[in-house]
Order: C-alpha cells, then sequence, then structure tokens
C-alpha cells in the first residue's frame, strides 16, 4: 500500500472546507449517500459501453452489478459511468470512425471526474482499444473487462463461426447452392447469446492483446460472456481496481515497451485479426512506446501461429480455446517468447500470472512443433503501390497467391464495385487483380471494413472462391482470403494506388514481402500530375474533426493531436 487516503484523487472534490467541495459534497447527499459512504475511499469509474443496439454487450447490466458488489467488498464506491457504445453489429459507415470519439471521451470523463480507478468494460471491436487507449492518457489505474466470446452458433447440427461463416453462406448463396430458408436458419443460429464475435477476430484479438498487455486478470479475455466463470471475473476486477489505487499501479507501469512487444507476439501467435496492426500501434503509442510495422512483421515472421481458430485456424472457436485451456495456456506455451517479467494488473508479473497454466487440448493450441501456420499471422508488403506498407494475412489465404502477377481491375467506389461483382458476364479471369479505393481512413470515409471483395459472381459459378484483391481499406478480423488491406498512403490523399488503372500487371512478391505494379516511373509521375484530390467528404461535425486529424494506418489512425509526442497532456484539476 503505497496510497493514504489524503492521497486519494478524489479527495480533491470532497475533503477541502471550501465552497466547491461543499458542492460536490451536496450533489453526492442529493444522490442518497452519505459521507461515509464516498469520503476516504477509492472512487470506482465503471465505464460501461452497454446499448440496446450492441448486441456483444448485452450482459453489461448485469456485469455491471458484479463489478460493483467486488469494488464494495473490497471497500471502494462504485459509480457506473455509461460510455458510447461503439458497436460493430449496427453502426454505418463503420464504427472506425468512432474508435477516436471513444478514445477521446474516456479520456476526459475520467480527467475530469472524482475518479480514483477505473474499470473499463468493452469487447466489441472498437471498444477496447477506445477505452484503452483513453485510459492510458488519462492515467489513472485501471483494470479492462473483456466483455467475452459468445457461444458457438449452430444451425441444423453445423456449427457457425461469426463472420467467417457468414461470408462462405454468402457466397453459396449467391451460386445458388443455398434455399431461402436455410439461409434465414443461419440468420437465427450464428449469434445465439451475449459476446463478441466467436471467431479469432477484432474483438477476440483485440480483447486476447489487452490481456497480454496485462491489463485483465490472467486468461479473462477467454472466458465466454455467459459462463458462470465471467461474473466472477467480473467481481474480481471490483475488487481488484480498489486494491490497484490503493498501490497506485498506473497504466504507464505495465504498458511498457516490454508489454506491447509481448502483446504483439501474442496476436501472432493466435493469428490475429488484421485490425490488429492499427490498434496495437495505436495503443502503444499513447503509452509511448513507438510501435512500427516492421516491428510487427519482423515478430511475425518469427512467431508460430499456434492456436487452431478460425479464420486462420481450421477448426475451432473461442469456446473450444477456452476449454483447451484459454489465452493463459497459450502464453504458456510461448513463455520463452514473451518477457515475463512484465508487470500486470495483478501487481504480479505476467510470469508469475502463468505459473500453472495447462493446454487441454493439443490440437486447439497446437505445440510450438506442430503450429498451424510455421510463421505468424501478419506480413507487411512494401512496394510502389504501398510505399507507407500495406498488410495481408497469409495463413488466411489460398497460398497459391503468395506468389502471384497478373492485371487490375479497378474500382473507384464501393457501389461501381457491388455492380460488377453480381454481372454474371463480367470480363474477369482467376488470375486478376481486384482493386477497391478510396476506401482508407479518408476515403471511406472512417476507413470501412470493405478490404475482403466479394469474388465475382463470374467466378463463383465457376467454383472460385478466393483470388488476389487489394484496396486501402480494413477488413474484418472473421475474413479470410488473398486480401492486401491497408495501402498507405491511401488513394484518397494521392497515394500512388490512385495512379492504377485497370490491366495495368499488379505483382505479389509475399515472401520478399514487395507488392508493386509494373509501371514505369514517368508514367506514374505523369499519371500524378493529372490526378485531382476528390472533394473533401465532410463539411462539418465530427466527420470534419476526424478528416482534419486522423492519421494514416501504418501509424494507427489515431488523431494527431491525441498522440503522446504532440504536447504536454493537461495537469490534473485543482479548483
Ligand atoms: Fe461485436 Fe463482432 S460484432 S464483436
Ligand atoms: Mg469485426
Amino acid at each position: 500500500m503505497t496510497k493514504t487516503k489524503d492521497q486519494l484523487r478524489s479527495a480533491r472534490w470532497f475533503a477541502p472546507d471550501d465552497l466547491r467541495s461543499f458542492g460536490h459534497r451536496s450533489r453526492m447527499m442529493q444522490l442518497g449517500y452519505d459521507e461515509e459512504d464516498f469520503r476516504d475511499k477509492p472512487i470506482i469509474g465503471i465505464l460501461d459501453t452497454w446499448s440496446e443496439l450492441n448486441s456483444c454487450h448485452a450482459h453489461f447490466p448485469e456485469r455491471v452489478k458484479e463489478v460493483k458488489r467486488g469494488v464494495l467488498q473490497a471497500g471502494g464506491f462504485p459509480v457506473q459511468m455509461p460510455s458510447l457504445s461503439v458497436d460493430e453489429s449496427n453502426t454505418k459507415p463503420t464504427s472506425m470512425l468512432y474508435r477516436n470519439m471513444l478514445a477521446m471521451e474516456t479520456e476526459e470523463m475520467i480527467r475530469s471526474h472524482p475518479l480514483d480507478g477505473v474499470v473499463l468494460m468493452g469487447g466489441c471491436d472498437k471498444t477496447t482499444p477506445g477505452l484503452v487507449m483513453g485510459a492510458i492518457s488519462a492515467g489513472v489505474p485501471m483494470i479492462y473487462l473483456p466483455a467475452g466470446p459468445m457461444i458457438r452458433g449452430n444451425y441444423a447440427g453445423k456449427i457457425l463461426g461469426s463472420g467467417s461463416d457468414a461470408w462462405k453462406y454468402w457466397d453459396e448463396r449467391r451460386a445458388g447452392n443455398l434455399s431461402e430458408a436455410e439461409w434465414i436458419g443461419i440468420q437465427g443460429g450464428i449469434a445465439r447469446s451475449a459476446g463478441t464475435c466467436m471467431t479469432m477476430g477484432t474483438a477476440s484479438t483485440m480483447t486476447a492483446i489487452a490481456d497480454a498487455l496485462g491489463l485483465t486478470l490472467p486468461g479473462a479475455s477467454s472466458i465466454p460472456a455467459v459462463d458462470s466463470g465471467h461474473q466472477r471475473m467480473a467481481s474480481a476486477c471490483g475488487r481488484r481496481i480498489v486494491e490497484m489505487v490503493w498501490e497506485d499501479l498506473t497504466p504507464d507501469q505495465i504498458v511498457t515497451e516490454a508489454a506491447c512487444r509481448n502483446a504483439a507476439i501474442v496476436a501472432m501467435a493466435t493469428g490475429c485479426s488484421t485490425n490488429a496492426v492499427v490498434h496495437l500501434i495505436a495503443i502503444a503509442r499513447r503509452a509511448g512506446v513507438p510501435l512500427t510495422l516492421d516491428d510487427l512483421d519482423a515478430l511475425g515472421r518469427v512467431t508460430p501461429l499456434i492456436a487452431n481458430v478460425r479464420p486462420s485456424g481450421k477448426d475451432y472457436l473461442m469456446e473450444d480455446f477456452y476449454y483447451a485451456g484459454g489465452l493463459r495456456a497459450l502464453m504458456h506455451q510461448i513463455r520463452e517468447r514473451l518477457d515475463c517479467t512484465a508487470l500486470t494488473v495483478t501487481g504480479k508479473t505476467m510470469g508469475e500470472n502463468l505459473e500453472g497454466a495447462q493446454v487441454y487440448n493439443h490440437d486447439v493450441i497446437r505445440p510450438l512443433s506442430n503450429p498451424v501456420y510455421e510463421e505468424g499471422s501478419l506480413a507487411v508488403l512494401r512496394g510502389n503501390l504501398c510505399p507507407d506498407g500495406a498488410v495481408i494475412k497469409p495463413a488466411a489465404c489460398d497460398p497459391k497467391y503468395h506468389i502471384h502477377q497478373g492485371p487490375a481491375l479497378v474500382f473507384d467506389s464501393y457501389p461501381e464495385m457491388k455492380k460488377a461483382v453480381d454481372d454474371e458476364n463480367l470480363d474477369i479471369t482467376p488470375d486478376h487483380v481486384m482493386v477497391l479505393r478510396n476506401a482508407g481512413p479518408l476515403g471511406g470515409p472512417g476507413f470501412p471494413e470493405w478490404g475482403m471483395l466479394p469474388i465475382p459472381k463470374a467466378l463463383i459459378k465457376q467454383g472460385h472462391r478466393d483470388m488476389l484483391r487489394i484496396s486501402d481499406a480494413r477488413m474484418s478480423g472473421t475474413s479470410y482470403g488473398a486480401c492486401v488491406l491497408h495501402v498507405s498512403p491511401e488513394s484518397f490523399i494521392g497515394g500512388p494506388l490512385a495512379l492504377l488503372k485497370t490491366g495495368d500487371i499488379v505483382r505479389l512478391d509475399l515472401p520478399n514481402r514487395n507488392l508493386d505494379m509494373l509501371v514505369s516511373d514517368e508514367e506514374l509521375a505523369a499519371r500524378k500530375a493529372a490526378w485531382k484530390a476528390p472533394e473533401p467528404r465532410f463539411q462539418r461535425g465530427w466527420g470534419w474533426l476526424f478528416s482534419r486529424h486522423v492519421t494514416q494506418a501504418d501509424q494507427g489512425c489515431d488523431f494527431d493531436f491525441l498522440q503522446s509526442d504532440f504536447g504536454k497532456t493537461a495537469g490534473e484539476p485543482d479548483i
């Protein structure tokens, strides 16, 4: 215990014998609390990203009660703080437009209120990075409570995986192999309980990253949302955050360079979503760790993928992963590669947290001698199409595309592409390279998950299910296929992707990490000179602010003015 009650942050609001503090105390009494309820106790904000449109967080009202129980048991005072519910399920054009809004809200709500510590409740894709980024910048002790994956999908005796099976069966529907009734049956069976997508999509990747950073209770990210163990974990978060306040265990002691490296290695070993690249860079930089795309590629080259969880793995889902021992078991399996001295929210090191962890099913969590894929899940490409980088998920695509050359078929907008792929007479071969541009952070707008471009109907009917696709968009973590994503700089701001023409030859050389268009420098210079910047997407509001300040994919898409090196953080409020 290093902190005394006079040193509590909340004491600045409630302790002084002055008029402002009188006001704060009287307003707490208006809420029905006596001074003994909230004075001299750690006040714990429970940042709750629940809404009735966020299906992944449907169990949060119950979990808030469990967190409160834990906080009260440990002698703290819990306060629920409804937070921006950035949901993947119903947000248009893309939830990514709002990740930074949640990060800003989190930082400012913590800073401006009498909170000594916070429990961050998130899970659906952008909520994890949004909450964590904001809380790192705010700097008070925090613990992350991951929503947990939903249970396996099921239809007609078949197991269904979030996202992945939606894409798969949609292709079958387009090929005429699935009836209306079967399609509706799948619709009702693919998401059957509260909780996040149960493939190793962005949600499970990002909560695993929070876990590997040391920001959750050990292994918390793997517990299914509706398991009673999840309820117990919620209450344990409440108890632990109170202790963390007295210990003054702040996020800067946890989110270190070693922790970020651990998180990147774990992400690679789980077969992470490509979105992890963008979010992990943004999180690390909030903590002053200058993580780059090249660091991630280097780790990707030497980290085997050992979680046999779809979409990169072949057979299993998050529920199976939990029964196989969960993230603690996976991390234990690769502990020699991790920095086990990294400090975590438990107040212990990562190594101590992993002690005794065991793998119970070696087909789900593979030994290093029998990985799902020898190299990690992500590769970073460079070349004249993507001087600042692009990413691909080698494990999730047909190996025949690892080295590929073919003519480009370029689309400037999603509607244009959608029309073409539905045209059964489209003039296209499996060697073509389909390209979508104006789909990046500024062009999308907001960096939508359009990168898994649908295979044209003309090819589907011939039995093809994969082809090389390139865009400056992201793709869902549950997606798969030979999709090159996050091309930077994006075409909307004049990146080289803007200069590509239909018919140009594109060459991918994955082993050497190259992506090029075989067009001469002179020709590219002439095209660049003729290029005209498109009209800005937004004239006012959040989109306008976003467009002015969002950084490119290789920089994590944080706002320039929120990055830790932009300027000094505001001091603590003193009046
Ligand atoms: Fe919420 Fe996938 S829609 S995690
Ligand atoms: Mg997703």
